[in-house]
């Protein structure tokens, strides 16, 4: 079986666009992989959370993403900062990492660009750190996205770097992974692109009822069509969209008739389409809470995470110290 590695972000709730792209990929692939999913809390450290942000961020995600249908019994679910063994590699990968390889990267390049007045050495050896959660357990697919495709391409230069120069076979080459056909892109509601945290213009999972009304109803749409069976413009199209994956055929169906056939009210859509959000997200949200409300699961949870994930950490650890050198008398 495959070994697979994830990080998950500590910031930020789920929205719809997660959900049905990242999430439901990682909910298939448990049970076709030896998965570890860890909340990659480190990494958040970069942006100097208060301590009460940072320990809350990372309940609720991990509440969300059980409330949506990660195993804790079938996949390792972990919080990065429960393995110590994640900062020793990661130290060691550092002394071969180089500065200018390092400052290359585009989102590093990103970042001071937009955060001139925090360009701290954790944004710096952020690949590092990326490296080393994921050969950790000497990964050989990381589920992940375009947007993180150079990292595992240093991901990929590092642990070859360590192998040759130790002459050994030790690390596998990890390479991208996911079930791409099936991944459905959730746009937004403000009239074009994707769904995301920082467009302001997602439906989070644990958002109330009276929100996603709200949301929906603001959602930007148009006049209407003046002729019979024109293509969808980009709002409406993204309506229909997110229309598809929450509604059941038929109320697809009838809208899509009235569109054709020009007697369409975007007022009568959005309030079914909020509905039909609301009917599809309410589980989710129920579950979100009452699993936050329970302290004592989530610390089950993530302490018998990081008792698996160190198994395979500790173990890998171990015969690294022994390749570099560090060895007993
Ligand atoms: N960099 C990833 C992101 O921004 C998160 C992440 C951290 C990650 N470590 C990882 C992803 C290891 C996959 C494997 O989404």
């Amino acid at each position: 079986m495959d070994i697979v590695v994830s990080g998950i972000r500590s910031t930020g709730k789920l929205h719809l666009g997660n959900y049905f792209g990242a999430l439901k990929n990682f909910i298939k692939m448990q049970h076709e992989n030896k998965c570890y999913f860890f909340i990659a809390d480190y990494h958040s450290l970069t942006t100097h959370p208060t301590p009460e942000n940072l320990h809350g961020s990372v309940k609720q995600v991990l509440a969300e993403y059980l409330a949506c249908g990660l195993d804790p019994e079938v996949a390792t679910l972990y919080i990065q900062s429960d393995l110590p063994e994640i900062p020793e590699l990661y130290l060691l990968l550092n002394m071969n990492a180089y500065l200018g390889e390092l400052e290359r990267c585009t989102s590093f390049k990103e970042k001071i660009r937009k955060h001139p007045n925090n360009v701290n050495a954790g944004l710096l050896t952020y690949p590092t750190l990326m490296a080393a959660d994921i050969i950790i357990h000497r990964a050989h697919k990381v589920p992940v996205g375009k947007d993180q495709e150079q990292h595992l391409e240093m991901t990929r230069t590092f642990a070859n770097r360590f192998n040759r120069l130790y002459n050994v076979e030790y690390f596998p080459e990890p390479v991208a992974y996911n079930f791409g056909e099936e991944l459905v892109k959730i746009p937004g509601l403000d009239g074009s692109g994707k769904m995301g945290k920082s467009e302001g213009n997602a439906i989070y999972l644990s958002d109330d009822p009276e929100t996603i009304r709200k949301k929906v109803m603001k959602a930007v749409s148009d006049s209407g069509p003046t002729e019979p069976n024109q293509p969808k413009p980009e709002a409406i199209q993204n309506l229909f969209t997110i229309m598809k994956v929450v509604s059941t055929p038929d109320t697809y169906a009838y809208f899509d008739d009235k569109y054709n056939t020009c007697q369409i009210r975007y007022g009568d859509l959005k309030k079914q389409l909020a509905e039909d959000i609301t009917r599809f997200t309410d589980p989710f949200r129920e579950k979100i809470e009452a699993i936050l409300a329970d302290n004592k699961y989530l610390s089950d949870v993530a302490e018998m995470g990081a008792e698996k994930a160190r198994q395979s950490a500790s173990q890998t650890i171990k015969e690294v110290r022994e390749i570099i050198g560090f060895r007993r008398f």
